[in-house]
């Protein structure tokens, strides 16, 4: 076996729930997944159209939707989609229409799985402002109203909230993830302040830090293509487990003592990654 398929099994143990349990837990249930289209939030979608529930599937690539609703319907589930730039409050505003019209607004299980991410250093930012806004805009602002707008329903069906992070919010932050690393933080901070209340009345709160996982999302950054990365269907699998256990929060088990180590090294970090960057710079003649 490669090297690399080694390192992955020994980095993401593979998790693999029981389909009764799954059925068990999601049967009868509205279930609003964001990022539905691609990726993980696809593959979740896929891995519940047995289960029972009923999917809302939220992205802005509509014939992706459609396809994906048309397959997994011919697998006898009830699926809704809609169509929108989460960025927009207008386009969430018409998402919230969407559900009330058709007795959809009682939402069980919110994921909150919808993201950008961005891999650029400060220096090649400086004329692209958008570039912030934009990833604030969707990993931040987006499941915020989100929130604010079902929490009342949550509560009434003890339902359950679950947001999808990236391990790179409990680590030390690294060069050119301003954009992501910045806005995927505020929303964690976000979630985990407002957790205590949410679960005081009922709310079960997932907070999952994935590693990097191999989907469109890391395609652009070239030097992820020979990393370890778990596959979106294991991603996906955690998610389940998540739902049937309502669980609080998941990391990959090396997450912890990276965490003390980011504590502890922070500095020689700094260091390193300066001069790492300067060594660079200094190669391009700037
Ligand atoms: N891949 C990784 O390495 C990794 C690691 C840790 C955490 N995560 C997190 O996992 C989540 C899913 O990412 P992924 O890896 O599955 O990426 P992906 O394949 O690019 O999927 C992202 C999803 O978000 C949707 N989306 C993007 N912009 C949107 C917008 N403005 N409005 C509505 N929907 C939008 C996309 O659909 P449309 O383009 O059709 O809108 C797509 O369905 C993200 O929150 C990401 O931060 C990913």
């Amino acid at each position: 076996m490669e090297k690399k398929k080694i390192l992955e099994r020994f980095l993401f143990p593979s998790v693999k729930v029981d389909q009764n349990d799954l059925s068990k837990a999601i049967s009868g249930k509205i279930v609003l997944i964001t990022g539905a289209s691609y990726g993980i939030g696809e593959c979740v979608a896929s891995g519940l159209a047995s289960a029972g529930g009923t999917l809302i599937l939220v992205a802005r690539t509509e014939d992706k939707l459609l396809a994906l609703k048309k397959e997994l319907e011919q697998r006898g589930a009830v699926v809704h989609t809609f169509s929108a730039d989460l960025r927009k409050e207008e386009e969430l505003g018409a998402l919230f229409e969407y559900l009330q019209r058709y007795s959809l607004e009682k939402v069980d299980i919110l994921i909150s799985n919808a993201g950008k991410s961005i891999h650029r250093l400060v220096y090649d930012s400086l004329d692209r402002f958008h570039d912030f806004k934009r990833t604030m805009a969707l990993n931040y602002e987006a499941p915020v109203q989100m929130m604010l707008k079902l929490i009342p329903a949550l509560e009434e069906k003890k339902g359950q909230i679950i947001n999808i992070s990236a391990i790179n919010v409990l680590l030390a932050p690294a060069s050119g993830w301003a954009a992501y690393q910045a806005s995927k933080t505020a929303f964690d901070q976000w979630f985990r302040c407002v957790s205590p209340e949410l679960k005081a009345r009922g709310i079960a709160c997932s907070s999952l830090y994935f590693p990097l996982v191999r989907t469109r999302m890391m395609a652009p950054t070239a030097a992820y293509n020979d990393m370890p990365a778990m596959q979106p269907g294991q991603a996906a699998q955690i998610i389940f487990r998540a739902i049937i256990n309502r669980s609080r929060i998941y990391s990959p088990w090396w997450v912890f003592p990276a965490q003390v180590c980011s504590v502890l090294f922070r500095r020689p970090w700094e260091y390193l990654m300066a001069a790492n960057l300067k060594k660079k710079s200094d190669a391009k003649g700037h």
